[in-house]
């Protein structure tokens, strides 16, 4: 036996307990463990084993942090086998939430006993990989050949009940997990119960048609992913092999999936999310304000779906307007938004109902006053805003914290306009506010401690993934953005289609192209707070010149049916308009541009070499506090594939002596202005590092 495993004969029963908190990953030490208590087992007077794990959750998974490192025995697979093949009947009994390698292990048993509250599920994939220890050979076995399908390569988990009408699940028990185990283990004891081999049943068979629909339905869900596909090859390996040479397929596409660049990437983004939760210079025990009542001011596009963030977590929310009109608008979004939540499953019509009922409406600061958070999210000008501070100022209780949601405006400058500076911070959520991920938590100088650890810890409530951000124009992410539209509307103008950028973007594996982005944003969003800044400011004219027009065309994009594109009223589906295409042709001209060919990968490299170039100064400057925070923000902000692991990870995956190199090549074809190489990039390339490493040394 080993530390995190151990042994212990009860009742003729052998019980092998896993303890490796935090989640009791199948670590070397966890192996080697259960492998020495299967033998111990083997060998005494025991009639059956149960494996249970202590702690919050059965085995979640095999121990990522060991990937890439030489791989140790016992291999899991074998230890899978191992189990399986034991000489007496193996009982795994669930909780919390066996994953993984965690549930391959549960598979291998010959019964599975699980409490209600426990999920079940092979999140492989969303690590690039696919179930390595037997998962896509027997969940086809106990479920069918669809529900496997469906289990692996989504991810994502099922409850016990689910898992337990699929056959994936046997007994489900209440109350105190190992006494109820404990307890079935004897029934099966005393009814002699059989050793039931998983890899022994037979599987049923799908016609090849079937499975050629789920590789189409796949090549659109998961565009430009390996795993998936390898998944589904696998499974098929399942039907159409015996189990042996099963295993062998899926052992050979899990080390194929191993190492590859696109498992390396989501790996990085698994400890990335769960780093940028860490705030550097703020001990864990920072003590926190309790939020119960949160204020949002403004029930526009974002307000709205604010104040539902904070409903839908069990708070009480007052939405304040400037009218009766706009605050009765505001609660239509509201009550749209729920109706739509109710046709996708998200929540009942009862509960949508008990969710809306906790947003008032009000047109008076006074109903602020006892408001523990109070949102802003009115229009983006600094002068109104500073307006509404001074008021909130006024007008909330002591110890409420003050935040704006801004995409561009100095929160310095916002927290000034109070008496206390330090309750005050900036909340940017993204639009759709109550779908969207990211939260970028912007920190001004005088934000309090405890403000930013009530804020990080209330992100997570609300279910957002938050990320710490410095003050600058745009913070992170519409900072990087910037350059990432202006190089889209400059190969516009310079000679390629509005749909060849948008393509060749989608293609490389973003969700949607920058210009179809910038028409659902609405162009007249970005125009505004170009209007908003001195002329020099507003960055290269030749980039914004096609969108301005358009906007004072009335063509601001999916709202007006019309923008880059063209779009239908009904499915909002995008067609190339020829009359955006003379104009793109006329504003070249006028502006002395000479239009030529551009391929898709000047467009990549030009569009994402401006967000990694970009993304180092943001570094630099300590306005993200590591590189993993801005592949975060990206990936979960503005749909950068996670198989490409963000744009910081994905310079070090190319090499940073390649992006520099281009970006060189860049500022000698299109000018400095654009493209003036970051020095950190220059000097990790000269020091002859990368990011991770520098990353590693310099960020906590
Ligand atoms: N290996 C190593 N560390 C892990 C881990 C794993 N499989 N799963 C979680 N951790 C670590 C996290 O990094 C985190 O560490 P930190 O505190 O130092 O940041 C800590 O455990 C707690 O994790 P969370 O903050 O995510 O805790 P939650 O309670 O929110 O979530 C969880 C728990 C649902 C288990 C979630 O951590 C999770 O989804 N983990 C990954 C599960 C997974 O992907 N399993 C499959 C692994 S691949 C595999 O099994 C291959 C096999 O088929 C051969
Ligand atoms: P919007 O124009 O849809 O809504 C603004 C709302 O504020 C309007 O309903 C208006 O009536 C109200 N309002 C104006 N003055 C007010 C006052 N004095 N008191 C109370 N309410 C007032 O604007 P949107 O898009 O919701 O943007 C709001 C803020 O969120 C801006 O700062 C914007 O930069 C930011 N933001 C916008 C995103 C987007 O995609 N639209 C994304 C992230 C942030």
């Amino acid at each position: 036996m080993t530390s995190a495993v151990s042994y212990e004969l009860v009742d003729e029963i052998g019980v092998i307990t896993v303890d490796n908190p935090p989640v009791n990953a199948l670590s070397h030490a966890v192996r080697q463990g259960l492998h020495d208590a299967l033998r111990a087992a083997q060998q005494d007077a025991s009639k059956a084993i149960l494996i249970i794990c202590a702690g919050r959750t059965f085995i979640a998974g095999a121990d990522i942090t060991e990937f890439g490192k030489p791989p140790q025995e016992p291999h899991l697979p074998d230890l899978c086998s191992e189990i399986e093949n034991a000489s007496k009947p193996v009982v795994a009994a669930l909780h919390g939430t066996a994953l993984g390698g965690g549930f391959e292990v549960a598979l291998s048993c010959h019964y599975r006993c699980a409490l209600a509250t426990a999920k079940v599920g092979l999140p492989e994939v969303k690590l690039g990989l696919l179930p390595g220890a037997g998962g896509t050979q027997r969940t086809p076995r106990l479920a069918g050949v669809r529900a496997a399908l469906d289990l692996i390569t989504s991810g994502n988990p099922i409850d016990a009940a689910k898992a337990a009408s699929l056959g994936l699940v046997d007994h489900l028990v209440e109350g105190d997990l190992r006494e109820a185990a404990m307890a079935w283990c004897g029934e099966l004891v005393a009814k002699n119960a059989p050793r039931r081999k998983t890899s022994e049943l037979r599987v049923e068979t799908i016609s090849d048609g079937v499975l050629a629909e789920y590789r189409s339905k796949l090549a659109k869900r998961a565009r430009g992913q390996i795993a998936p596909f390898k998944i589904v090859d696998c499974v098929e390996a399942a039907m159409t092999q015996p189990f042996p040479e099963g295993m062998a397929t899926e052992r050979k596409k899990f080390i194929e999936c191993m190492q590859s660049p696109q498992s390396a990437a989501m790996r990085h983004m698994f400890f990335a999310e769960r780093k940028s939760a860490r705030i550097r210079g703020l001990s864990k025990d920072t003590p926190q304000r309790d939020i119960g009542k949160v204020g949002v001011i403004g029930a526009g596009t974002m307000g709205s779906g604010i104040a539902m963030n904070f409903a839908n977590a069990g708070m009480d929310v007052v939405l304040l307007e400037v009218s009766d009109e706009a605050l009765s608008n505001g609660l239509q979004i509201i009550a749209r938004n729920y109706v739509g939540g109710i046709k996708r499953g998200k929540f009942t019509e009862a509960e949508a109902l008990e969710r809306r009922e906790r947003i008032a409406g009000t047109t008076e600061y006074s109903s602020l006053a006892d408001a523990d958070l109070v949102v802003e999210a009115v229009f983006e000008n600094l002068g109104l805003k500073q307006d509404i501070f001074a008021e909130l100022d006024g007008v909330c209780k002591k110890g409420a914290i003050l935040a704006t949601n801004t995409s561009y405006q100095d929160v310095n400058r916002i927290a000034a306009a109070t008496t206390r500076p330090e309750d005050v911070i900036g909340l940017h959520f993204f639009s759709p506010a109550h779908i969207m991920k990211l939260l970028e938590v912007v920190r001004a100088d005088k934000t309090a401690d405890d403000v930013l650890a009530t804020c990080m810890a209330l992100a997570k409530k609300i279910g957002k993934t938050p990320v710490v951000s410095g003050v600058c124009y745009g913070f992170i992410g519409n900072r990087m953005l910037s350059h990432y539209g202006r190089e889209a509307q400059l190969c516009v103008i310079e000679g390629a289609t509005p749909e060849a950028v948008d393509t060749a973007m989608e293609q490389w594996g973003m969700a949607m192209g920058p210009l179809a982005v910038f028409d659902l944003a609405g162009l007249d969003v970005g125009y505004k707070a170009r209007q908003g800044l001195p002329e020099d400011q507003r960055g290269d004219p030749r980039a914004s010149r096609v969108a301005d027009t358009l906007v004072e065309m009335g063509r601001c994009g999916q709202k007006t049916s019309a923008g880059f594109y063209r779009y239908d009223a009904d499915t909002r589906k995008r067609t190339s308009d020829p009359e955006v295409q003379a104009l793109i042709e006329r504003e070249a001209e006028a502006l002395g541009v000479k239009r030529r060919d551009i391929d898709s990968s000047e467009i990549v490299d030009r569009l994402i070499f401006a967000l990694v170039n970009e993304g180092m100064k943001i570094i630099d400057e300590g306005i993200a506090q590591r590189p993993g925070d801005i592949d975060v923000v990206y990936v979960y902000g503005y749909g950068f594939p996670a198989f490409r692991g963000g744009p910081m990870h994905y310079g070090d995956a190319v090499g940073l002596d390649q992006v520099l190199a281009r970006v060189n090549e860049f500022r000698q074809r299109f000018g400095a202005d654009n493209w003036s190489p970051a020095p950190l990039l220059e000097k990790l390339v000269a020091d002859g590092t990368n990011l991770t490493d520098w990353a590693k040394a310099n960020c906590s």
